[in-house]
């Protein structure tokens, strides 16, 4: 129910990545509706031409930087299917007040699902033993070569303690036994905002993180401080033996350091759901790397997950436009 104050004047939106059809009913119920994808070449033109007069822009995973704004003349608000915002220019918007919003809290427990899933499987070498009977080698019983590396009792290094790093730390201390480094700008008052975990999770500085965990999973925003902040340098501080996993933004990762630290350092496995450039390309050593369990993004990619960001980022959508401030919108204030 909109307040009796609100703007009901209908507003020209922009959709520009597919949304589930029951979405896209209830912004054309009350707005102007464009859906142009500006990843496919037929439909830029005509991303352009909604560009110029939306009041409101949906959507995820393409780059909005200043040069796109500046063709947005009219443009007051961007709902981002994502809660990661990194695509976005948020100086740029802050300069022009155009109001950003995300989709935080419904996708925590689906990510950290993935991110454990890549913690298991580069620790038991699930996919490569799984090919291993697919391909039919599977003849005699396997083989110490073959054997994995146990996940429970392991130390766990949480880079980045926000909600899907806190969601992680439940499943390993909780669930699997596993001591917790946590390492993020501030500590977390556990007795008081994770009792459960109170005891079972330590805020840790980096350096001593890489040096103690014995599986370090990267689950941070990218910015300017975390930009590249994995390098040949932090690999080498990894414990022998250990495993890296990013389920955060490739960007936070110098790939060239990590490959060296997989081939020549003593790094064992690496699980990674993201990369530099996406989609991983066709040359990259990372894609066949023996080390690597590669996942094409899917952190939050569940039916129900999926669903949820589409149905908050409709909302907020719509809140917005209507002269609300929604509960998601982003901070930009201090950026
Ligand atoms: C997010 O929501 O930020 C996911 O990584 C998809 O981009």
């Amino acid at each position: 129910m909109l307040n009796p104050g609100a703007d009901t004047a209908r507003k020209k939106i922009l959709v520009f990545r597919e949304l589930p059809p029951e979405q896209l009913t209830r912004l054309q119920a009350l707005h102007e509706v464009t859906v142009a994808n500006p990843r496919l070449p037929e439909q830029v033109a005509a991303f352009h031409a909604a560009l110029a007069s939306a009041q409101g822009m949906i959507g995820s995973s393409y780059p909005v930087d200043a040069t796109l704004l500046a063709g947005a003349p009219h443009l007051q608000v961007i709902s981002s299917v994502s809660v990661g915002v990194d695509n976005y220019d948020l100086p740029a918007l802050a300069a022009r007040g155009i109001l950003l919003c995300h989709t935080p809290g419904v996708l925590t427990e689906t990510t950290a699902d993935t991110i454990f899933s890549l913690i298991m499987a580069s620790s038991r070498r699930l996919v490569e033993l799984a090919n291993h009977v697919r391909e039919g080698r599977w003849t005699s019983n396997i083989g110490e070569e073959l054997f994995g590396w146990d996940v429970h009792g392991k130390t766990l290094g949480i880079l980045g303690f926000g909600r899907i790093g806190q969601a992680l730390a439940r499943r390993a201390a909780l669930g699997f036994g596993m001591p917790v480094l946590y390492h993020s700008r501030h500590p977390v008052d556990l007795a008081q905002e994770l009792p459960a975990l109170a005891g079972k999770a330590r805020h840790t500085p980096l350096d001593e993180l890489l040096q103690r965990a014995d599986i370090v999973a990267a689950v941070l925003p990218l910015s300017s401080e975390t930009r590249r902040l994995m390098g040949a340098r932090e690999f080498a501080l990894m414990k022998p033996g250990a495993i890296f996993v990013n389920g955060a933004r490739g960007a936070i990762v110098q790939e060239e350091a990590l490959l060296a630290a997989l081939d020549h350092g003593t790094l064992r496995a690496a699980g990674l759901d993201v990369f530099a450039t996406e989609p991983l390309p066709l040359d990259s050593p990372l894609r066949t790397h023996p080390k690597v369990t590669a996942l094409p993004h899917i952190g939050s990619a569940t039916f129900e997950t999926r669903q949820a960001m589409a149905a908050l980022a409709t909302s907020n959508l719509l809140q917005a436009l209507a002269g609300e401030r929604p509960a998601a919108a982003f901070e930009l204030a201090y950026v």
